[in-house]
């Protein structure tokens, strides 16, 4: 087989032979393709539905079929058998950790979650009521004035250094996010305590000696954090790529990767689903909801996936956790509707024939509820999960030669060679 395009440009009667490589021609050999001018031919793709920006070995994801596997391994496996800390360290390493290497890992994790006092000032100083993902992505991208060391991208020793440091802060920063919306006192880390454990710890610790939170719980958590792990060239991750293109510090990429992560239609679906779930009310009220999201007036929050197309493999595991955090916590009543909506949006052909399926988003946020995280919180969480993806195709990306810095072509469609006509003489 010739794995190459053959294509014929008709505005020059011109052949060109494009050479197919995995799947995909190069966008710079169609620029070859020149028009009678010697314009180059460009692929026009808003919201690169159909462009890869990268080669990785980090996350494998078939749409079609609903798989997703971080470095080979299928998430139903990681979810159920490894801990967040073991997956982060896959993701980043590439490889499962031997025993030392996992014992070093989580010991350099646990003895980085503490912040400097300065940071703790830096957040006390935002407004009451500043919503915590704001104080999240502001607080990360301020750690890169904290270690300046974190610049030399280059150097392999250093790099780790900052991603242990990104792990283990972000839930320190995260659960003080939140204490300040709560007004109560920032809770320092129990290095005594797992990850997860730790979090729970710093968000709702009041005068106890040491919190002690329900196991059950803490596994849930610690598999929605691996969940949301990595999700390979999603909005988020797209963004820490091309912001760390430019070779500035992880900090500041993956404070973008935070501000990417903050918008309704990435890692806020899942508030947007609450919300809509209570303006549902009643289960009873369902069907019209749903003839308003097919007349177009909304969107079924919760539902569709750019890659998914057959069903979202982390919704599955998701309505296993529901359950397990039910059973301590009792049932959020938002869950009768969420199930009547499925149901119903699942045999109607409009979302049948746009292939549109349950995501991980629509049932998360009424773990997160159950938890008592206000919504403003559940991109928060998101983040915290997601970030050893980040770190992980952020290494990635320095370290691959074929990158560049990340600089899209437009089509430009606005005046050209206008007279400039003096502000004092237009308004005379
Ligand atoms: N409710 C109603 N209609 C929808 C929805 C929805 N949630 N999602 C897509 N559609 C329709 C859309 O109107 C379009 O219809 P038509 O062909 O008649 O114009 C068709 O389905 C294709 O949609 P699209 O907007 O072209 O699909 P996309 O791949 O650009 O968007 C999406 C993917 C996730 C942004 C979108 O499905 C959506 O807005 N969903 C709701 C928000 C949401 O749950 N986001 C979380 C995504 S999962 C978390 C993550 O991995 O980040």
């Amino acid at each position: 087989m010739n794995d190459s395009l053959t294509v014929r440009d008709n505005r020059t009667g011109q052949e060109y032979d494009v050479p197919i490589e995995n799947g995909a021609v190069r966008g710079a050999d169609l620029g070859k393709i020149k028009d009678g001018e010697g314009s180059p031919l460009a692929v026009y793709d808003p919201g690169f539905v159909n462009t890869a920006s990268c080669k990785s070995a980090v996350t494998y994801i078939d749409g079609d079929q609903g798989i997703l596997e971080y470095r080979g391994y299928p998430i139903e496996q990681l979810a159920e058998k490894s801990t967040f800390l073991e997956v982060a360290y896959l993701l980043v390493h590439g490889e499962l950790p031997t025993k030392t290497q996992y014992e070093t890992w989580v010991h350099d994790i646990t003895y980085h979650t503490f912040v400097h006092e300065n940071v703790k000032s830096f957040m006390e100083g935002f407004r009451y009521d500043a919503h915590p993902m704001g104080m999240l992505l502001a607080s990360v991208g301020a750690l890169s004035t904290f270690y300046p060391d974190a610049r030399d991208i280059n150097d392999d020793e250093i790099r780790q250094l900052q991603i242990v440091r990104m792990i283990a802060k972000m839930p320190t920063l995260g659960a003080w996010s939140f204490r300040h919306a709560q007004g109560k006192p920032f809770v320092y880390p129990d290095n005594e305590l797992g990850y997860t454990a730790n979090f729970l710890s710093m968000l709702f610790k009041m005068s106890e000696d040491r919190f002690a939170a329900d196991e059950r719980l803490v596994k849930a958590l610690d598999v929605l954090f691996i969940l949301h792990a990595d999700h390979e060239q999603n909005c988020s991750t797209n963004a820490v790529r091309s912001i760390g293109s430019s070779q500035v510090d992880p900090y500041s990429a993956v404070a973008g990767g935070v501000a990417a992560l903050y918008g309704p239609l990435h890692g806020g679906a899942n508030e947007a689903v609450l919300r809509m779930l209570r303006r549902i009310g009643k289960k009873e009220n369902v069907s019209d909801f749903i003839d308003g999201v097919k007349n177009g007036d909304e969107r079924l929050m919760g539902f569709g996936h750019r890659v998914y197309k057959n069903y979202d493999p982390r919704a599955k595991i998701i309505k296993k956790a529901c359950d397990d955090v039910f059973e301590v916590t009792g049932v959020n009543p938002l869950l009768e509707i969420a199930m009547e909506l499925e149901k119903i949006a699942l045999e109607d052909d409009y979302f049948v024939s746009r292939k549109l399926y349950p995501n991980v988003d629509f049932y998360s946020g009424l773990i997160y509820e159950a938890f008592q995280f206000p919504p403003e919180m559940f991109t928060v969480l998101f983040a915290i999960g997601r970030t050893p993806g980040w770190l992980a195709q952020w290494l990635e990306l320095v370290q691959d030669k074929e990158q560049k810095i990340a600089r899209p072509k437009q089509i430009y469609t606005g005046h050209r060679t206008l007279e400039f006509t003096p502000a004092s003489e237009r308004w005379a």
